[in-house]
């Protein structure tokens, strides 16, 4: 009878189980959502051919244009949902972060180092994030403002007399070393700095080249110097353990850290966050730092005005001779505008990559587990409803700030960019040596005044020429004007 009465019971809970999972699922809004719109194009390859055979800018703004704010795609062999409202690149990145996670390939992920914090999420993440942004922060960078000057300084000499470079590849070797100096303070050596420079540029050589074991691959080369690079950063970190002297940089701090358990960050887990950290940095700020350069090259009243900007700081500093303060570098507004008015202009970063941990609903519409979701910076940084005539470069538009979440060329929530302010300050000191130092020599442009013109007569200036009339962008992998805008900087 027992026996009995408990089949009963049991048979009673299982089909009020399966009737309340059943009335939840047709409940659940999340069973009845429909997939954004789109089209996943070719199965496997999906839309990647159309994606790399024009401006990738070119493809989701057609896209957008078709389909509205969401819509589905599939590109490098996922499917995704691209974003382009700021309320979508909101919800994704800051009140719903914990949905998405960062997602990168994973040979991608070895190379930089798989504890680099921007690969992680939760407890960790913010661990290593508290440390990166209070030693990147305006408290700390203040006191880099000297070494900055000089990193500049040395670099507009190396380019003196060097005829024709590129730019964005002279940019890379000048946010390098700028890099260098966030991570070290000046407590480098000159042998270690060398041999970070070498080994760091055959890794970048090798980062985005097919990932393959076969010896003398530009990857297969990468791997290896990127263990040279954890031995090195050892060699390093094990000096400083020996003269106690651990600094205030944010080696300094990484190897300071503990966790809530008061275990400290390993040797391999520091190495990974340099190496992050120079990665994030170095491309990124030479793209910008070359893009600034075009846009004032480009238009010479701007130009004029943000000399005239540099030159009152110059003459102040007698000269040049005394050395430029952190104030001084706080109180150029016309050139700090320039600098935001590039950042949207060029959307180095023109959206970032997230993976739903679960399937997830917005606006209706349903984003499957497992699938990337991107929200598109860029789209959102050239929509004429949040910036008018968005084509144009127009610095004074940044004299009302702009909508929340519509500017975000250093992402925002919880992966924003800590490096943001360190950035711009390189930047700032790099074109105020520029223009006091360097007069630019313009070449022939249809929209110069007889008053420019006249500046190609001056004699015994040194000279800060772009070279050729490029107006393409190229992919590196981040956009940067074609051929990496040649140009000459060449002392009388
Ligand atoms: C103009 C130059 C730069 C631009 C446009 C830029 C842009 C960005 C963006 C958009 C993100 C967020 C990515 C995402 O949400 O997936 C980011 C993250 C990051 N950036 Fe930058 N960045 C620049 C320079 C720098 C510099 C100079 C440093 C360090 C010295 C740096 C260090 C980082 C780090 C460590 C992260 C990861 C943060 C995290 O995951 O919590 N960046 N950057």
């Amino acid at each position: 009878m027992a026996v009995f009465a408990y089949i009963v019971v049991m048979n009673l809970l299982s089909c009020m189980l399966v009737f309340f999972l059943k009335r939840n699922k047709i409940r659940n809004p999340k069973q009845r959502a429909k997939l954004p719109p789109g089209s996943m194009g070719w199965p496997y390859i999906g839309e990647t051919l159309q994606l790399y055979s024009q401006n990738p800018n070119d493809f989701f703004s057609s896209k957008q244009k078709r389909y509205g704010e969401i819509f589905k795609t599939h590109i490098l062999g996922c499917p995704c949902v691209m974003l382009a409202s700021p309320e979508a690149a909101r919800f994704v990145l800051v009140t719903q972060a914990h949905l998405f996670k960062p997602t990168y390939p994973k040979s991608k992920e070895l190379m930089i180092g798989p504890s680099a914090l921007f690969f992680h999420q939760g407890d960790y993440h913010s661990q290593l994030r508290k440390l990166v942004k209070s030693s990147l922060s305006p408290d700390s960078i203040r006191n880099h403002v000297p070494h900055i000057e000089s990193v500049v300084l040395s670099t507009l000499d190396s380019l003196d007399g060097c005829g024709v470079v590129n730019t964005f590849h002279e940019m890379k070797k000048f946010s390098f070393d700028i890099g260098i100096v966030s991570i070290f303070g000046d407590q480098l050596n000159e042998y270690y700095r060398k041999e970070l420079k070498k080994n760091y540029a055959i890794l970048d050589k090798g980062y985005n080249s097919f990932p393959t074991n076969i010896p003398g691959t530009s990857y297969r080369n990468a791997v290896l110097a990127r263990k040279r690079l954890n031995e090195i950063l050892s060699e390093i970190i094990t000096a400083r353990k020996e003269k106690k002297l651990m600094g205030k940089d944010l080696l300094g701090s990484l190897m300071n850290s503990r966790d809530e358990n008061g275990q400290a960050l390993t040797d391999n887990q520091i190495a990974d966050n340099i190496i992050g950290v120079l990665f994030a940095a170095q491309d990124t700020t030479a793209s910008m730092l070359t893009w600034t350069l075009k846009f004032l090259h480009d238009d010479p009243k701007l130009l004029e005005a943000v000399k005239a900007e540099q030159k009152a700081i110059y003459e102040t500093n007698d000269k040049g001779i005394q050395p430029l303060t952190w104030t001084q570098t706080r109180n150029m507004v016309l050139t700090y505008k320039v600098i935001l008015e590039s950042l949207r202009m060029a959307s180095i970063i023109s959206f970032t990559f997230r993976e739903a941990v679960t399937d997830v609903e917005y606006k209706g519409y349903r984003i499957p587990k497992g699938w990337k979701v991107k929200p598109l910076f860029r789209n959102i940084q050239h929509n004429p409803d949040f910036f008018s005539d968005p084509q144009k470069f127009d610095p004074s538009r940044f004299e009302v700030a702009p909508k929340p979440n519509t500017f975000m060329p250093f992402g925002t929530g919880v992966h924003a960019c800590p490096g943001n302010e360190l950035a711009k300050l390189e930047i700032l000191i790099f074109i105020y040596h520029l223009v006091n130092r360097y007069r630019p020599k313009l070449t022939a442009k249809k929209n110069l005044t007889i008053q420019d013109d006249s500046r190609l007569l001056f004699k015994n200036m040194n000279m800060w020429e772009v070279v050729g009339s490029h107006s393409g962008i190229q992919y590196a992998p981040f956009p940067v004007p074609q051929h990496g805008l040649p140009a000459k900087f060449q002392k009388e």
